[in-house]
């Protein structure tokens, strides 16, 4: 059994369908995130979870329990939203005790804990700041800890990071993913940032429209995307237009201009030999070099536009009637090419996924 399960959850607000049944298991300890653009119910998902929203059918179980009709104070969950300001008008240290002394812990107790969580999220020396002496980043830090502090079951995170500048995104991402494994705490991330939820997760739900559309790993759901959707909105994505060929198990070859390419099928998909697709091929996968003669049939093509942006040259590929994006590391092994060449590509029968 899983730690929390959604069974058949939905909500709706009046004749709008925010979540629409709804099924997920998320295991104990696990980094777990809901990604998917503006609108598509994350929010909505996590707030019935916390208590907040009641769901208009479904259950949700926590450890076994049904939580559904337990108010938000007997769940045991511990929620940080995107601009969870913490109190202004109270310190640091008061902030992070105020969980706690509605608890009535002991003072020495109070102390003992909110200095531990103090060191947890590295905010030692901060506890008599108020709220205007911090950045950003710190008072999200705080607000961590706030709700570490009372060490609920399961930790909620409403786009944390969003009110962040890049190059404190980047830091927090990496320093939240350390601090949830060292607590080991059941997490449930909201974001519709596809890189946060890359980086930091166990495992994805991709959402779209109040439904899940796939959940897996971080390399599942980047390399064998479900849908179009999940494809375009994770990463970036050259989808070819081409038919199936041959169809043998998960292996499909489609015919891409007059050659044919081997691929794979995406996951659960079914498809048809004849059938118009789409094959996904990601930029870094692509690999160019200049045409030889006598060489095996590849999908030939011509640069059409080079982009130099330092770490990576990105080439615009005009072949079989398509335009083909191909993001290239800069180095000094690979060859540089110009606009108006004439250029092999080729890539893995891995790297070359068929969605219908
Ligand atoms: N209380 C409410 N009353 C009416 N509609 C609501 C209410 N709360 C949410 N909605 C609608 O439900 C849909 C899902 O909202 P939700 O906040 O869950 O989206 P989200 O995925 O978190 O989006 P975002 O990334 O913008 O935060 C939206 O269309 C929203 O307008
Ligand atoms: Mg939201």
């Amino acid at each position: 059994m899983a730690y929390v399960e959604f069974k058949a959850i939905a909500k709706s607000f009046g004749n709008f369908v925010a979540v629409a049944d709804l099924d997920l298991e998320i295991e104990q300890g696990e980094f777990f995130s809901l990604l998917g653009p503006s609108g598509c119910g994350k929010s909505t998902t996590l707030r019935m979870l916390a208590g907040f929203v009641k769901p208009t059918k479904g259950h949700i179980n926590v450890h076994g329990r049904d939580v559904t009709a337990l108010p938000p104070e007997a769940r045991d969950i511990g929620i940080v939203f995107q601009n969870y300001a913490i109190f202004p008008h109270m310190t640091v240290f008061d902030n992070i005790a105020f969980g706690l002394v509605e608890r009535k812990l002991s003072r020495p107790e109070i102390k003992k804990k909110v200095d531990a969580a103090l060191a947890e999220v590295g905010m030692t020396g901060f506890e008599d700041r108020y709220e205007r002496e911090l950045s950003g980043g710190q008072k999200q830090r705080v607000a961590l800890a706030r709700v570490l502090v009372i060490e609920p079951e399961i930790l909620l995170l409403d786009e944390p990071l969003s009110a962040l500048d890049k190059k404190m995104r980047e830091e927090m991402k990496f320093w939240i993913k350390n601090i949830q494994k060292s607590v080991g705490i059941t997490t449930i991330y909201v974001t519709h940032d596809q890189s946060e939820a890359l980086t930091m997760s166990d495992r994805i739900a991709v959402m779209d429209q109040g439904r899940v559309l796939q959940v897996g790993s971080p390399v599942e759901i980047y390399e064998q995307p479900a849908s179009r959707f999940i494809a375009e909105f994770i990463g970036e994505s050259n989808l070819l237009k081409c038919q199936v060929t041959t169809l043998d198990g998960s292996a499909c070859s489609v015919n891409l201009g007059d050659v044919s390419i081997p691929g794979r099928l995406s996951s659960n998909a079914s498809v048809e030999p004849g059938q118009d697709v789409a094959l996904l091929v990601r930029p870094e996968m692509i690999r160019l070099r200049p045409i030889e003669a006598n060489e095996p049939p590849k999908l030939q093509g011509t640069v059409s536009e080079t982009i130099y942006q330092g770490s990576v040259v990105r080439y615009r590929i005009h072949a079989a009637g398509q335009e083909i994006m191909v993001e290239v590391a800069n180095r000094p092994d690979l060859p540089r090419l110009n606009t108006g060449d004439n250029v092999a590509t080729y890539w893995s029968a891995e790297s070359g996924v068929v969605i219908p």
